[in-house]
């Protein structure tokens, strides 16, 4: 079975070949993404993954297919479509297609790409457990807070971590514990330039301060992992999953941490009734951020 795709405004199966040589998403990475979480075939956090899709496009200065609700128009038609209840959505917008070279005319008409797929979120055992880290070089771009496809970086870091027999790579620049390849890490990074502002990583905090959990947002050394009690990393696939071991070593007593367990409860609870309900859009309220 072909999954569902959104290609400028068509309907199509990712079966079908549509992307063209020249598009510079391809050629240069001149790209953003988004990944969004669907359950009950309802998008989880699609306005917050939107805001950051459109703060990446503005940086980058490629103008924007979608605006708010044409955007979740497209996210619930594209669920509609879609075959099973649960799974991802990936979506891409590149500058468009033309003749290759690096000066790019200034009236492109961007790519926009969306499409569904099955994925396989971890299992209660998993995220009881827990997942190992390495730590790995950070060799990123010096604007990581936008969701760029050129992810060679992420992706080398990754494949390291695979070959350590590990789940995730944790990227270290100037001594200091950026994030992982493909999550956030916590203890939190400040939001700046060095780290993308993960949906997930927001609403956690979000939830820690409306429990009175104290949260630093600081960056930390590596040499100050050794001494974490507990940690645990965010992301959109991942949820909230702790941290068993960081090269090799065991983080606290082995055991999924105390806040660790309540953060991941609570999220889960938010994931779960976010699925339950309509988007905010549809609802005629025009925010669903929270405000901190
Ligand atoms: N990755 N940091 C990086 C570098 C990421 O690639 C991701 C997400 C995150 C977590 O962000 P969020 O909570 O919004 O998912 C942090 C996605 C899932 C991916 O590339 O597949």
């Amino acid at each position: 079975m072909n999954d569902t795709l959104y290609f400028n405004g068509r309907w199509m199966t990712t079966a079908d070949r549509v992307l063209g040589v020249e598009d510079r998403g391809f050629q240069f990475g001149d790209a953003v993404y988004e990944v969004f979480k669907f359950a009950r075939k309802r998008p989880i956090f699609i306005l917050d993954h939107f805001r950051r899709m459109q703060r990446g496009l503005d940086a980058i200065e490629i103008r924007s297919p979608w605006n708010e609700s044409s955007f979740v128009r497209t996210a619930e038609e594209l669920l509609e479509r879609t075959a099973f209840e649960e799974g991802i959505v990936y979506v891409q917008v590149s500058r468009g297609e033309s003749e290759r070279a690096h000066f790019y005319p200034d009236d492109m008409k961007p790519t926009a790409v969306a499409y569904s797929r099955k994925f396989r979120f971890p299992d209660e055992a998993k995220k009881e457990r827990g997942i190992r880290l390495i730590t790995a070089p950070d060799q990123r771009w010096k604007q990581c807070q936008v969701k760029s496809v050129n992810l060679l970086a992420n992706v080398i870091a990754k494949k390291r971590a695979q070959r350590a027999a590990a789940d995730e790579a944790l990227l270290v620049g100037d001594g200091l514990v950026r994030e992982g390849a493909s999550s956030s890490i916590f203890v939190a990074h400040p939001l700046d330039e060095h780290i993308l502002p993960g949906v997930v990583r927001d609403r956690v905090i979000g939830l820690a301060l409306a429990s009175k959990i104290r949260v630093d947002e600081r960056p930390i050394r590596e040499t100050e992992l050794l001494d974490l009690d507990e940690a645990f990393i965010t992301s959109t696939t991942m949820g909230v999953m702790p941290v068993a071991e960081i090269d090799g070593r065991v983080i606290g007593n082995s055991r999924r941490g105390e806040i660790t367990t309540r953060l991941q409860r609570l999220f889960d609870d938010l994931e779960r009734s976010e699925s339950s309900e309509r988007p905010a859009t549809l609802r005629g309220e025009d925010s669903v951020q929270r405000s901190r």
